[in-house]
């Protein structure tokens, strides 16, 4: 049977996507950045594992509400329903034989921000919001900036001066 007319622009439009589909992943400009352009069905060179950094000096943050990042090693440490690691060092009360800087206040406020004993189930898995950091060459680019820089950036110019 022979297509009826009304029917060709969506047969084009299939082929269309077909087409598209087919083509390597990188040709269609879609990049991950892990995988690289290795096609689908290939195994990627799994990248290099950087050490992480183990500097002990609190990084600047870049936001007041960026969760600071981690300037010490967690290999190892155990965060689950039975223990937390990290709150036996950054507990108020573990503060001062530990010298960590204890959580915040803001880690023992439930969501209705009423002060609980310990640390809030909500803050619990540190590492979702907290992280180590290696010295890695950036997946991806980034052109975040500093609301300090903004501040002082002149009118009509998007970025920083520099
Ligand atoms: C053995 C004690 C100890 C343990 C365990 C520990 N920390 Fe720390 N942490 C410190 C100390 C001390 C510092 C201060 C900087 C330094 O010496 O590394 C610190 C710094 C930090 C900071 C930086 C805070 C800031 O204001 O810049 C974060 C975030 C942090 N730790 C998170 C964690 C997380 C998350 C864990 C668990 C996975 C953890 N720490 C486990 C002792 C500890
Ligand atoms: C839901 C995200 C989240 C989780 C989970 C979380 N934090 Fe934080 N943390 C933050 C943010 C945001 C800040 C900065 C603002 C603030 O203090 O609330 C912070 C601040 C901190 C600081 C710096 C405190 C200060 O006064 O400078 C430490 C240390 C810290 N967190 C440790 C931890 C540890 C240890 C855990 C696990 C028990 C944890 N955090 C769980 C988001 C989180």
């Amino acid at each position: 049977m022979k297509p009826s007319r009304s029917w060709m622009p969506l047969l084009a439009l299939c082929a269309l996507l077909l087409a598209v589909l087919a083509m390597p992943a990188h040709a269609q400009g879609l990049v991950d950045a892990m995988r690289g352009p290795t096609p689908i069905a290939s195994e990627s060179k799994a990248p290099l594992l950087y050490p992480t950094e183990n500097k002990d000096i609190r990084r600047t943050r870049n936001y007041t509400m960026q969760p600071p990042t981690i300037p010490h090693k967690i290999d190892g440490y155990q965060v689950d329903k039975d223990f937390n690691r990290c709150m036996f060092c950054h507990a108020r009360t573990r503060t001062e034989e530990t010298q960590a800087i204890p959580v915040s206040i803001t880690h023992y406020m439930d969501r209705d921000n009423n002060v609980l004993a310990d640390v809030s189930p909500r803050r619990y898995f540190c590492t979702q919001c907290h992280v180590p950091q290696a010295d890695a060459k950036p997946l991806v680019g980034n052109t975040f900036i500093d609301v300090e820089q903004m501040l002082k950036r002149k009118p009509g110019v998007k970025g920083s001066s520099n």
